[in-house]
């Protein structure tokens, strides 16, 4: 049987199909990294996988904050303080890990898995709702 190391959950859908996608696509990404660090491909390979994820999470963390600012949401300088967190703790981590590959790899992959699927249960779901609720009001003042 093959392991997937981070499933996707009904959980993580926010109900805003771009930013759905994107997420899938990370824990794909995720998938893959995961793969490459624990077969012996060499470490050039899994730093390109590694690079690749994180450009993606930090197109993505813009597109969410965009999002943020055309939608008006509240909230918006909490959930940008958390992928600014998630910044600084990725760099420092993929320091470690260019200095001391093994070691470091373990540790980063938990911290990837664990921080993407809380942030995206809570934090990113709390916009989502936001947005659902939005467009449900949009709806009912178009058709009253
Ligand atoms: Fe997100
Ligand atoms: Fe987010």
């Amino acid at each position: 049987m093959e392991m997937v190391f981070f499933e996707w959950k009904e959980e993580y859908e926010l109900g805003v199909p771009h930013i759905d996608l994107q997420h899938t696509m990370i824990v794909n990404m995720m998938n893959e990294l995961f793969v490459d660090l624990g077969s012996r491909k060499a470490p050039e390979t899994t730093k390109k996988t590694l690079d690749k994820l994180l450009l993606y999470v930090e197109e993505h963390f813009e597109a969410e904050e965009t999002a943020m600012r055309e939608n008006k949401y509240s909230d918006i300088l909490a959930h940008i303080s958390e992928h600014d967190k998630f910044r600084e703790d990725v760099l420092r981590l993929t320091e470690r890990h260019q200095a001391d590959q093994k070691i470091a790899a373990a540790e980063l992959i938990e911290f990837l898995k664990n921080w993407l699927c809380n942030h995206i249960a809570e934090v990113d779901k709390k916009f989502g709702n936001y947005i659902c609720k939005q467009s449900e009001e949009a709806k009912k003042a178009f058709f009253q």
